[in-house]
């Protein structure tokens, strides 16, 4: 089997660490492993395997002879590398936000629209965290009976946020704990003990960008271009996985019943439901895994075409790099690159 060198931009990142550990577990077929950050991580080593890599600062020739490039590193340093690296030959996986929309881009969840793949010139983006796993659940319901509009409200984790966010709220509940005031550095107000309704930028119409990502890029994944979403995107005190509240109103009615059936056999999808046990998705409990969890699933009696669920799933692997390294797997399987 052939193998590949592989790029990791942002490879002291949160998602950058879980890269280098999925490849692992995954057993990516990688020839060589090139870590890239900024010039404050160079010089630092990181395990690969038996292997210690160093760490490089990141330049335009950083991406010479690389096959793959798995890129989280935030939007802006995306939107300087990325088609630096695709015009050396490289394909982008790219973790930010900075292509997701552009119509050359292909868009990927890969038990969605893996297909799309195909399109690439040399970039293929990977969704955002809370959309991703919500399009995950959403999909297999929507092709059987299509899904007119989503009311979903999220609890997301502090690792969405990177590394200063989860030391932040480590640090907050310790001082608490100890009679101290919490000092807030990353968010505008105290994470630790609190849940704030605020995930990046508000913009003119009143939603975030978070929300508002989890209206465009739902319809661009689910090629379902007048798919209604209204999203209330909420920070919690939590270190891993986010949560979802979801209400969907559909076509034609639906069971609980039957949506649990289509759910149950659906790719990447456990479904975790059954209240009599007190069993329902929980973020400690999906932290470290690769699927989506679905529970809490009902008839939504407020509106007789609805249905309501409770989506778990962690966002930094399935959210983030688990998806991006499943896009990449399809690329080598298809001879896609
Ligand atoms: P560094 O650790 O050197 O700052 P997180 O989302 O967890 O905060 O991680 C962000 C990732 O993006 C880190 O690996 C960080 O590297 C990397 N990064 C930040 N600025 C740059 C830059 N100018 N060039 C390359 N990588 C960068």
């Amino acid at each position: 089997m052939s193998s590949y060198r592989v790029a990791i931009l942002g490879a002291t990142g949160v998602v950058g660490r879980e890269f280098i550990k999925i490849l692992q577990q995954r057993e990516f077929p990688v020839s060589d492993l090139v870590l890239l950050a900024s010039d404050r991580s160079a010089g630092k080593t990181m395990a690969y395997g038996s292997k210690e890599i160093l760490v490089r600062e990141t330049d335009e020739h950083s991406f010479d002879g690389v096959d793959i490039v798995l890129a989280s590193a935030g939007a802006d340093i995306s939107r300087q590398y990325s088609p630096i690296a695709a015009a050396a030959g490289a394909v982008v996986v790219d973790n930010s936000r900075a292509f997701r929309m552009d119509p050359d881009v292909p868009l990927v969840v890969p038990e969605v629209n893996l297909a799309d793949c195909k399109d690439h010139h040399g970039i293929i983006a990977n969704p955002n965290c809370s959309t991703i796993q919500m399009v995950v659940a959403l999909n297999p319901i929507h092709r059987v009976n299509p899904i007119r509009r989503v009311v979903v409200d999220t609890y997301q984790s502090v690792s969405g946020t990177g590394s200063p966010a989860i030391d932040e709220l480590m640090q907050q509940s310790r001082s608490l704990l100890n009679g101290e005031t919490a000092e807030a550095r990353v968010y505008p107000h105290q994470i630790a003990f609190n849940v704030l309704p605020h995930i990046e930028e508000f913009q003119e119409n009143g939603y975030t960008r978070e929300e508002l990502k989890m209206l465009y890029e739902t319809r661009k994944i689910m090629h379902a271009p007048d798919i209604l979403v209204s999203a209330t995107a909420v920070r919690v005190p939590v270190a891993i996985s986010h949560a979802e509240a979801i209400h969907l109103e559909l076509s034609e009615p639906m069971s609980a019943e039957e949506a649990r059936e289509i759910l149950s056999s659906a790719p990447g999808v456990i479904v975790q439901d059954d209240p009599s046990r007190n069993l329902y998705p929980l973020p400690v409990d999906a932290a470290g895994t690769d699927e989506v969890f679905v529970g809490r699933i009902r008839k939504d009696i407020s509106n007789p075409k609805g249905l309501a669920m409770w989506v778990v799933a962690d966002n930094v692997r399935k959210g983030a790099a688990l998806n991006a390294i499943q896009i990449a797997e399809a690329l080598v399987q298809n001879n896609w690159l």
